[in-house]
Formats: C-alpha cells, sequence, structure tokens
C-alpha cells in the first residue's frame, strides 16, 4: 500500500467530512465576528437543507437527539407510551425517547443491519405510537413495507437519517426521510455533514412542522464562545490529521487540543445528563437551536454535498466489487462500508490496517453504544436482539469518506481479501 501522502491518518471519526471547502469557510468566519450570532444564517441554512433534500421544512437543533425530541413532543408522544427502534444503535437516540418520558423498545435486524417488516412485527403493542428507522451506514431499510406495517396500525414513523442524509429510497426514488411523518439527522464530526455537533429535523407535514417551530422558535443557543470553540477545533483537526505522521505534528496537535478542551468525543456522553422526562424546567435548559455559526459551516458543506456523495459512491462501489467475502449488494453512497469477519480475523483486519495509518470503524461494539450508562436505564435487556449482538462481535466499519482516495480503497480490499484467504 503506498500512499500519495504518508503524513495523513485516516479515520471516520475526526471530521473526516471536513474538506478543503469547509475548513476555509471556517477560518473566513473566524474573522467575521459580526456574522456569529446572525440568526437570519440559521434561517437560511435552513431553507437550504429544506430546499436541497426536497422538504417543506426544516428545523437545525444543537443535536439530533434534541430534533427527536422535538418530534415526539410535537407528536403528543409521552409517558406510557411505546416508541420501537432498532438495537444496532446509538444510545444518543434513545435520550430523545427517554426525555418525552416514553418507553424504548427494540427490534432486532436483519443482514441489511436495520430492522425488518418481520423483526418489528412481534414488537408491536397497543401501547407503541412510533416507530424509528434507522438507516444504518446509509443502507435504506425496507421502507415501503414497514410504513405499511405503520398505517395499518395507525403508528407513526420516523426515519433517522444520522447515517443516510442525501440517500434514496431504491422503491419511490424519494429522499430517505421523505416517506416518515418526519425525519431528523445529526451533523456530529463523523456524519455526512459536520457541525461538529448539531442536528436538524425535516418534515412535510404542516401541522407538524407548527408544532415543532413552536418548541423551536421557543428555545435558546448554546453560548456562542462555544460555537467559537468548535468552529477552531473544525480549523485545527483540519490540519491535524493531514499531517498527523509528520513529525508527529498532528498527533501533538490534538493532544494539545485535548488538553486546552477544544476537542470532544464524536457523539457526546449522555450517562450524566437527565436520562427520564423532562419537566418545563429541564426542557428550557437542554433543547436549543442549532448555532448560527455551526448552520453556516454545515451550510459550506452543502454547497458541496454533490462531490463527497460521488466519493462516498465511489468507494462503496470498489469494496462491494473488490472485497471477496461480502453480502453487501448495495449501491449507496455509504458514511461507513460494513464488513463482518470472524473474530480473529476482525482482530488481524483491524491492526494490519492500522499499520497502514488507517483506523477501522467500530460501530457497533454493543447492541446500543454506551458511554457509561446502564442497560436498565436504556430498557435492553441483554440478549434479546440476538443477530444485533452476533454482529457486534464481528464487525468493522471501512471509510468511504474523502481521505480515502480510490487507490487506497483498492488497497484495502486486498489486505481484507488476503486475510480472509
Ligand atoms: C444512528 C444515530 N442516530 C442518532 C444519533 C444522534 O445524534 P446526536 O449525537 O446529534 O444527538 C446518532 C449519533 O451518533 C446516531 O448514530
Amino acid at each position: 500500500l503506498s500512499f500519495a501522502n504518508p503524513f495523513k491518518i485516516i479515520t471516520s471519526t475526526a471530521d473526516p467530512s471536513i474538506d478543503f471547502h469547509a475548513a476555509f469557510a471556517a477560518k473566513k468566519l473566524l474573522w467575521q465576528p459580526w456574522l456569529w450570532k446572525n440568526e437570519s444564517k440559521l434561517l437560511s441554512m435552513q431553507t437550504e437543507f429544506a430546499n436541497y433534500f426536497g422538504f417543506k421544512q426544516a428545523f437545525g437543533f444543537n443535536r439530533g437527539r434534541e430534533g427527536l425530541f422535538a418530534i415526539l413532543k410535537a407528536l403528543n408522544i409521552k409517558k406510557g407510551d411505546e416508541v420501537i427502534i432498532q438495537a444496532f444503535t446509538c444510545e444518543a437516540l434513545v435520550a430523545g425517547i427517554l426525555w418525552v418520558g416514553a418507553t424504548p423498545v427494540y427490534a432486532d435486524i436483519e443482514g441489511d443491519y436495520n430492522m425488518s417488516p418481520e423483526t418489528l412485527k412481534p414488537k408491536l403493542s397497543k401501547k407503541t405510537k412510533a416507530v424509528i428507522v434507522q438507516h444504518t451506514f446509509g443502507i435504506p431499510a425496507n421502507l415501503a413495507q414497514i410504513k405499511k406495517l405503520c398505517d395499518d396500525n395507525k403508528i407513526f414513523l420516523i426515519e433517522d437519517i444520522a447515517h443516510a442524509l442525501g440517500g434514496k429510497d431504491p422503491r419511490s426514488g424519494k429522499f430517505l426521510g421523505a416517506i416518515g411523518i418526519a425525519s431528523f439527522t445529526s451533523f456530529g464530526q463523523d456524519k455526512k455533514i459536520s457541525a461538529q455537533g448539531g442536528g436538524m429535523v425535516f418534515t412535510n407535514d404542516s401541522a407538524l412542522a407548527a408544532k415543532i417551530s413552536d418548541l423551536w422558535g421557543s428555545s435558546g443557543f448554546i453560548k456562542t464562545s462555544t460555537a467559537v470553540k468548535k468552529l477552531l477545533k473544525t480549523k485545527i483537526f483540519y490540519m491535524a490529521i493531514r499531517l498527523y505522521y509528520f513529525l508527529s505534528f498532528g498527533k501533538l496537535l490534538i493532544f494539545l487540543a485535548r488538553k486546552v478542551g477544544l476537542a470532544g468525543r464524536p457523539v457526546e456522553k449522555i450517562a450524566s445528563e437527565k436520562l427520564s422526562a423532562l419537566s418545563n424546567q429541564d426542557e428550557k435548559q437542554l433543547i436549543k437551536k442549532l448555532h448560527p455559526l455551526q448552520a453556516q459551516l454545515a451550510s459550506a458543506q452543502l454547497k458541496n454535498f454533490d462531490s463527497t456523495e460521488a466519493h462516498r459512491q465511489k468507494i462503496t462501489n470498489i469494496y462491494t466489487t473488490s472485497l471477496k467475502e461480502t453480502a453487501l449488494k448495495i449501491s449507496a453512497p455509504l458514511l461507513r462500508y460494513p464488513f463482518i469477519t470472524s473474530e480473529e480475523n476482525k482482530r488481524k483486519i483491524v491492526r494490519k490496517l492500522k499499520t497502514h495509518h488507517i483506523l477501522a470503524g467500530e460501530w457497533y461494539t454493543e447492541p446500543i453504544l454506551r458511554f457509561g450508562t446502564e442497560w436498565e436505564i436504556l430498557k435492553y435487556k441483554l440478549g434479546s436482539c440476538k443477530n444485533a449482538e452476533e454482529v457486534n462481535k464481528r464487525i468493522i466499519n471501512l471509510p468511504t469518506h474523502k481521505l480515502v482516495t480510490t487507490k487506497e480503497a483498492y488497497a484495502i480490499a486486498k489486505i481484507i481479501n488476503t486475510i480472509e484467504e
């Protein structure tokens, strides 16, 4: 494997979506303090995103989970109600459900890493009010049949497009997120568009939009100084991951950024947060709009979105055609490319890729990826979703973002094929 640039580190967690244009936009914004608090920039960004992905309305929130909370609240989902999500997910999503006081119920995944009509059906009960479909890694779930099940049982369908922003439903040709009554995405640092945190709700339902708008409108912002730090982090990481091994310059830069509190985890831990129904007071403190500075950072990436998606599609196709053992015959611009192997080969592959400066992703090592939260709080019973728990042990995620060249993707496939032989 010969790298065009031997200095970089290839990782899917540390801002892979921040390209030259986004980093340049961040730098420019740092010198334009008059734009930092300009709320009209958030409004125009919301319109841009709604138009781009074909939705009537879009609302920017401080995190994806806060957007989900707004959707559930607007749908009047509350204590005593059940919301079905899939196992093989992240606890961030569960927070939104617990915050309205509802109970999460877990459906198992199938070979496409998504829940299916078959795994969903046995989880439906009289208390079920909503189903959240995840489109894991950007792989479209079986929306047509799941939607029918929801309609037949008068249950709301919500789409989590945190991994799948910009993807299309192969049957209807619609953007993912447009079949459910509402959808939400995340602008976390490991997502297709990074605003160093943030999220967005989309809907075509005017009545629901009016309710979400009320909640959104009465929310505040995070501190501008915090948003500026996020922008600074964008700049520093852009440089650091490209010069990671250059006299360890990037490594040192990241170490220092962490020391001064500029860099955190890709998904904020929620173990320290309240994980039960929010009072009005809690809600005021916790639910925030997307900061205008972060909105501008996301907006800069939207300008380039077509080209980054084309790249993800190209790399996905290389893995699909070059890996000898892959069940994945899907053609979609994946956020990460999942590969299943034995536990022993997983260790070997991870180790080998690391020697080539590539960090394999780990979504997900647990049925619900946790940051210290008890299973009991998340209402997950170990052993209840067997497929998810089996996949947890054997999966690795390969990068598809712009830091991976086509040549490197072929080389990654070759390394894996050799180990698998
Ligand atoms: C599938 C999925 N849904 C939702 C979220 C929530 O995102 P946020 O961290 O913006 O609340 C995440 C975060 O990683 C996720 O992976």
